[in-house]
This record gives structure tokens, C-alpha cells and sequence, in this order.
């Protein structure tokens, strides 16, 4: 086991003991390396203001960049990997970054508090080689909120500032060079292990090793992408002790697909994820994208979306209605168990101490199986679900031959709509039998009202989405999408 966390800031390398394990990237770099450039907003995920870039190497690419929400990121997951700040944009001569000199040129910042989080966010795309299509700047920026200058003139910047060529050789072997010598920093010593007066935090690299770790700590909190536990320290103040982190577990970080699956390992993040997602049906593709921000699906897994129960996480309804299952270890044994039965009541999993998530097997839909998802929230992007409605309808000779609905937002835990499912199979697929589904859905749910939606509007909405859904399998030349209509705008 190894105590030091190390990493570089920029291209200065860093050697922590005595950290308390549960600081946040953001409060390390402002209190302690003094780097003011990176703001507080919010303190949760939600503002971008404390944007940065995490490096890692990544086999043949030599260097793969993301951005995350300083705020929320423990700093001992920094371990092994490099952290670029808005400092580290800074040029001897003194000259500006092109995407900060295309940020003077729009006009793209008035009190500036936003603007470090949005020129990290530019600089990804300037990594990446830069972007033009509007679309894919608001997926990267929709993370980061402006309250003075307007998005008009940032969306200008980052379609200005170009990015790295992609035959630039010098920039190749500068990420080649970096991601060896990240490796070479961190290949001595196995798992992590920071032992401070405020709480253990271990980083194993197997998951031979994390089993091993959680069968000799049972009640740990096991830490994926933090984009919800980093929220019980910001927000709740919680003192968390033993934390394990399953971030730096290679045999986690795997994506496999066949024909008939994808396999998603539980160190695999939304972005990673989303691709292979995107192939078992667009509508979960087009999911994933709406979860949180760019940032926010940078460090997220889909493991840590079902581990939580949450009755609103958006991955769950559409998973239960594609039948998933999910892997579970404890020790040496696995089992497997269907997603819809890992949720027992509100906050109660069918998961023991000691006990993790492995994977997430999601079948691809049969033949002549369509898949639909809605996610209905306040704002578009970058918010919390209110109902999420999720089916997989095979319709044969007119008729529901197969059905499977599965919503979340509408009880305790996200559930299939038995009696609603029931209503419909069999039956011709027409509007007498739509209403007759509709009105069984009455009887499967007994929706709450919350701050994010009454439970009438709950119902209704919910029994909207099968109208929706009848609309989009009978007459699919009917625009019903708002991605179509915001298309339309640009
Ligand atoms: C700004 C913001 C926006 C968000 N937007 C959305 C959204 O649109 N839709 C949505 O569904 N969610 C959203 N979330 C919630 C969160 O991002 C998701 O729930 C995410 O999937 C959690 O994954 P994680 O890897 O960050 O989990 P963590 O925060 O690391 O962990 C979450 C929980 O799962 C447990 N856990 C994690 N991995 C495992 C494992 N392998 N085995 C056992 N237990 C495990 C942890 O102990 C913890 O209880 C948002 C959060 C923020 C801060
Ligand atoms: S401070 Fe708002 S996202 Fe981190
Ligand atoms: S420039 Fe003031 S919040 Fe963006």
C-alpha cells in the first residue's frame, strides 16, 4: 500500500501525506496551492464555476482530457493523473490562449466570476480540436451558468478558437511523454491508502483487491465519480470513513458489446458509456446526454446511478424496461440480479455490506422491439428529473404483442407499470386500448408531491407520455421531439 498521493498540477508534480482524504479538489487548490482562479459557485455540480481538466493517460491516445466540477472531486482521486487549472493557460510572453483571446474577442465575459469555468470548458474542446457545430458547444457548455453576459457571445468564442490539429506531432508526443511519466509516477505501489485523523481512504487497482477491501470494511462508502457523495460532504457535512474508491480499478473501467448486449463496468463514466448506450437504443443515448452537464457525465458512472436507489435517477426505468441485470460482488462471489428486483423499497437495495457493483448487463431490444424514453424536467438541461417514462413495445398484425414500461419519479424506487403493461398486452394498439393504460396506470402508482412536482401533475404527465408513445409508434412523421424544434432555432 502506498500513502502519497501523487499527481501533477500542470507539469509540477505533487507528493500529498497528511491530506485530509474528504478536501475537495477545489478548496485544495484555493486554500492550500493558493490558485484563486478557480471560483465557487454553488459548491454542488451544478454552476460550473470551478470547471478544471483532469488528465490520464489512455493507452494510445497517450492523453485523455476531461472536464469535472472542482467542487465535488475529493482531492485523492487526483492520484496518478494530471489537473489543469485556468492558471496553467498562462503563457511566459504573456499572450492570451486562443481560447481566451477569442473570449475578448465576443465579448464574453462582464464580471468574469463564470469566466475561468467557461474557458476551462472552451479549452477542452480546444484539445479535442475544437468545434463548430452548435450543438456540441452546448453539450459542452451547458454545464457552466453565466448571469450577465448571455450565451450568445461564449457560443461565438468557442466556434472561434479552433483547436489542436490533428497531425500536430509535437502535441502527440508531449501526451505521450506525459502519460508515461504519469505512470511511472504512481507503478510502485498498488492500492492507495491515505490514513488521516479525518477518515481512511483507500484507491485499489484491481477488483480482486477491492473485494478484498470491502469484505475488511463492510460499512465503507464505496466512491465512484463522486458526482453524488461529493455532495454528502459539500452540502450535508458528512464525515465519511472508510471511503473506497473504485475509480482507479482497471477491470472496472471496461465497456464489451456482442450483438445481443452491452456491458458497462462500474468505473465507466456517462461519457464513456454513451456511445455503446446510444447502439442499444437512441432514445438511452439521448438519455445519457441530458444527464446533468458535461462535467457532471465526465465523472458519473451508471453504476453509481443504480447503487444510489435514488427513485429519480434517470438510467434505472429506461434499464428496467430493457430487462437489465446488474453484477454484484462480494469476496470471491458474484451474483446477478435482475435491475428491477435491486430496488426493494425507498433507500433499500438488495445489496449487502461488503458488497459492491461489478457491472451492468444491458440487453439490446429483440427484433422488432421499439424503445422509447422521456425524461420531463423544469429545464432541458443540466436538471433533476420529475417522471421519467421508459417502454419497450413490440406491436405484431396491429396488435401489443410485448410491453415492458418502467417509470421513475412515480413511487418510491423506479418501477415497472404492471397493471398498466397488463392493460396493453394483447390488445389492438389503438386509442381505446391507450386510454384503458392509461387509466391502469392510476392503479399502479401513487405518485408524491415534491418541489419538483405535484403528484397530479405527476400522473398526468406520466399518462401523457403513453399517449406520446402511441403517437411516435403509429405515426412516426408527427414532431414530437423538442431536440427537432431547438434544431429549428440555431
Ligand atoms: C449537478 C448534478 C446533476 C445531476 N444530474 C443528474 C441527472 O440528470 N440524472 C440523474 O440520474 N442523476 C443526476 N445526478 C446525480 C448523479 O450524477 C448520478 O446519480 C450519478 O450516476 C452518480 O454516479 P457516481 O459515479 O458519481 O456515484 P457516486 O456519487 O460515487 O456514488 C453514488 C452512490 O452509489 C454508491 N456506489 C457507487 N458505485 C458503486 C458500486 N460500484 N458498488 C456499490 N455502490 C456504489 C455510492 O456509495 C453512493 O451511495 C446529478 C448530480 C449532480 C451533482
Ligand atoms: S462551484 Fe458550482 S459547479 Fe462547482
Ligand atoms: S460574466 Fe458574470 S456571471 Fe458570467
Amino acid at each position: 500500500m502506498r500513502p502519497d498521493i501523487r499527481f501533477l498540477l500542470g507539469d509540477e508534480e505533487r507528493s500529498l501525506r497528511n491530506i485530509d482524504p474528504q478536501m475537495t479538489v477545489l478548496d485544495y487548490l484555493r486554500l492550500e496551492e493558493r490558485k484563486s482562479g478557480t471560483k465557487e459557485g454553488c459548491a454542488e455540480g451544478d454552476c460550473g464555476a470551478c470547471t478544471v481538466i483532469i488528465g490520464e493517460p489512455n493507452g494510445d491516445e497517450g492523453m485523455a482530457y476531461r472536464t469535472v466540477n472542482a467542487c465535488i472531486q475529493f482531492v485523492p482521486t487526483l492520484d496518478g493523473k494530471q489537473l489543469l487549472t485556468v492558471e496553467h493557460l498562462k503563457s511566459k510572453d504573456g499572450s492570451l490562449h486562443p481560447v481566451q483571446q477569442a473570449m475578448v474577442e465576443t465579448h464574453g465575459s462582464q464580471c468574469g466570476f463564470c469566466t475561468p469555468g467557461f474557458v476551462m470548458s472552451l479549452y477542452q474542446l480546444w484539445l479535442d480540436g475544437g468545434e463548430e457545430d452548435r450543438g456540441a458547444i452546448n453539450d459542452a457548455l451547458a454545464g457552466n451558468l453565466c448571469r450577465c453576459t448571455g450565451y450568445g457571445p461564449i457560443i461565438e468564442a468557442a466556434r472561434n478558437a479552433g483547436g489542436v490539429a490533428a497531425n500536430d506531432t509535437a502535441e502527440q508526443k508531449r501526451r505521450t511523454d506525459l502519460a508515461i511519466r504519469l505512470t511511472n509516477m504512481v507503478k510502485d505501489g498498488g492500492t492507495l491508502a491515505v490514513e488521516h485523523a479525518a477518515g481512511r481512504y483507500y484507491a485499489p487497482r484491481t477488483s480482486d483487491e477491492l473485494a478484498a477491501l470491502l469484505v475488511s470494511h463492510p460499512d465503507a462508502t464505496v466512491l465512484a465519480g463522486g458526482t453524488d457523495v461529493g455532495l454528502w460532504v459539500t452540502k450535508m457535512l458528512k464525515r465519511l470513513d472508510p471511503i473506497i474508491y473504485i475509480g482507479d480499478v482497471a477491470d472496472l473501467k471496461s465497456v464489451s458489446e456482442t450483438e445481443t448486449s452491452v456491458t458497462i463496468g462500474a468505473g465507466v463514466t456517462y461519457s464513456r458509456a454513451h456511445d455503446a448506450l446510444g447502439r442499444v437504443a437512441a432514445d438511452v443515448g439521448e438519455l445519457v446526454r441530458r444527464i446533468g452537464s458535461r462535467q457532471i457525465r465526465n465523472a458519473g458512472t451508471v453504476g453509481g446511478n443504480i447503487a444510489n436507489g435514488s427513485p429519480i435517477g434517470d438510467m434505472p426505468p429506461a434499464l428496467i424496461a430493457l430487462g437489465a441485470k446488474i453484477v454484484l460482488r462480494m469476496g470471491d462471489v458474484t451474483r446477478d440480479v435482475p435491475l428491477e428486483e435491486f430496488f426493494v423499497s425507498y433507500g433499500k437495495q438488495d445489496r449487502m455490506p461488503g458488497e459492491f457493483v461489478q457491472s451492468v448487463i444491458v440487453p439490446k431490444p429483440a427484433s422488432g422491439m421499439t424503445f422509447k424514453a422521456y425524461k420531463i424536467s423544469k429545464r432541458f438541461d443540466q436538471d433533476i428529473t420529475a417522471v421519467l417514462g421508459a417502454f419497450a413495445i413490440r406491436v405484431a398484425d396491429g396488435k401489443v404483442a410485448e410491453f415492458r414500461a418502467a417509470f421513475g419519479g412515480m413511487a418510491g424506487t423506479p418501477m415497472r407499470a404492471k397493471k398498466c403493461e397488463a392493460a396493453l398486452i394483447g390488445q389492438d394498439w389503438n386509442e381505446a386500448s391507450l386510454s384503458a393504460a392509461q387509466l391502469a396506470l392510476a392503479s399502479d402508482f401513487a405518485p408524491m408531491t415534491d418541489m419538483r412536482a405535484s403528484k397530479e401533475y405527476r400522473m398526468l404527465v406520466a399518462q401523457n407520455l403513453l399517449t406520446k408513445l402511441f403517437i411516435e409508434t403509429s405515426a412516426p412523421d408527427i414532431a414530437t421531439r423538442l431536440v427537432g424544434k431547438e434544431a429549428a432555432l440555431v
